[in-house]
């Protein structure tokens, strides 16, 4: 399990262990840089795990991907290569890779179907991630193409939605939005301020999914029968994205939140901020045709989230 300390990373253990799979075999990151290709030759030799879950990754917002466009190709594009590569030296057979849905154009059709990718220019801001993303889809087919006949090869790729959940990221700068709101409502509410002041008209609509059903959806694809995953994709379109199937506007999300947490002070919306896209929600139907569907709603989810946040700011205090 690579990212096992990573919120999807971890979720995924879970699940793992849920199921009853006893040996979980991880490594932190101070202990195996997955981008050092002797480190990863080493630790696959050693270990010889049967099946791999790829959740490592250099993961952020806006603001980090401009900052550090190096760092994200890079470092993504060496985990990828390196955990694959070495994957195959030591004969695992099923492996796999959690990409993003920042793979799809900027002016994809909505809801995203899998046959957007590589179909039109990808938002400049985090390209080099997005780029990073789309040859670890490629590296799984290409590795699918040319050894599974000879090698059994089995390498599959989940594309997520917007996660959220517990083991976010509530950096109060280089967050997501529902880990951002719920950090400001919350402190808000601390700190009895009347009113919380959101960037854009709150128009936007985005989609969620709670971590724990992006866990379940990866078990269930890696789980499926090779017959099914072939019967639903195909060799050089080969991903399959993991969605709600819905989308909220950021308005109805922040309200929601603010309700959860108990804030009585007002939402304001700052429309002379930037909007981004005014819609953003993947096609889910091909994971939804095969039979997963997500069990968590966002009213759920939200109020686990909130929880979360509250008893690691109150321990960190
Ligand atoms: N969160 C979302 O909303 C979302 C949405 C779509 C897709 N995804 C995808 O889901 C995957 C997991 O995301 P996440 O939200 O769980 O991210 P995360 O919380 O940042 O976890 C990523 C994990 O990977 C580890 N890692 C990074 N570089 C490494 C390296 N060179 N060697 C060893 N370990 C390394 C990190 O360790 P350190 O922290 O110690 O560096 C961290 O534990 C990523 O592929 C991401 O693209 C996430």
């Amino acid at each position: 399990m690579a990212g096992h300390r990573g919120m999807v990373g971890s979720a995924i253990v879970r699940q793992l262990q849920a199921k009853g799979y006893k040996n979980i075999v991880t490594r932190t990151h101070a202990e195996l840089d997955l981008c050092n290709q002797q480190a990863v030759v080493q630790f696959f030799q050693e270990e010889k795990p049967d099946q791999v879950y790829l959740a490592a990754a250099k993961v952020g917002g806006i603001h980090a991907n401009n900052t550090y466009p190096a760092e994200f190709i890079y470092q993504n594009l060496m985990v990828e290569a390196n955990v694959i590569h070495q994957a195959f030296e030591c004969g695992v057979k099923k492996l796999l890779f959690l990409g993003s849905s920042c793979i799809y154009p900027k002016m994809a059709p909505q809801p995203m179907p899998e046959d957007a990718l590589l179909t039109g220019k990808l938002e400049s801001t985090n390209e080099p991630y997005a780029i990073a993303k789309i040859a670890g889809i490629k590296l799984c087919e290409s590795y699918n193409r040319q050894y599974s006949q000879s090698h059994g090869v089995d390498y599959r790729s989940v594309m997520p939605t917007n996660l959220y959940g517990p083991g976010d990221n509530y950096h109060p700068e280089n967050s997501h939005v529902i880990p951002a709101l719920i950090r400001r409502f919350h402190e808000a509410k601390e700190k009895n301020l009347p009113e919380v002041v959101i960037w854009g008209t709150g128009t936007p609509m985005r989609e969620f999914l709670y971590v724990d059903d992006m866990a379940a959806a990866s078990v269930f694809v890696m789980e499926l029968d090779k017959s099914t995953y072939d019967q639903h994709t195909e060799p050089m379109q080969s991903h399959i994205n993991v969605g709600s199937g819905s989308d909220v506007a950021i308005k109805a999300l922040a309200e929601l939140i603010r309700q959860i947490i108990g804030y009585q002070g007002k939402i304001i919306f700052d429309p002379t901020k930037p909007d981004g896209s005014p819609r953003k929600l993947m096609s889910s139907a091909r994971l939804f045709g095969i039979g997963w569907y997500p069990q968590v709603n966002l009213i759920d989810g939200l109020t686990i989230a909130c929880r979360d946040f509250a008893n690691t700011f109150s321990e960190s205090n």
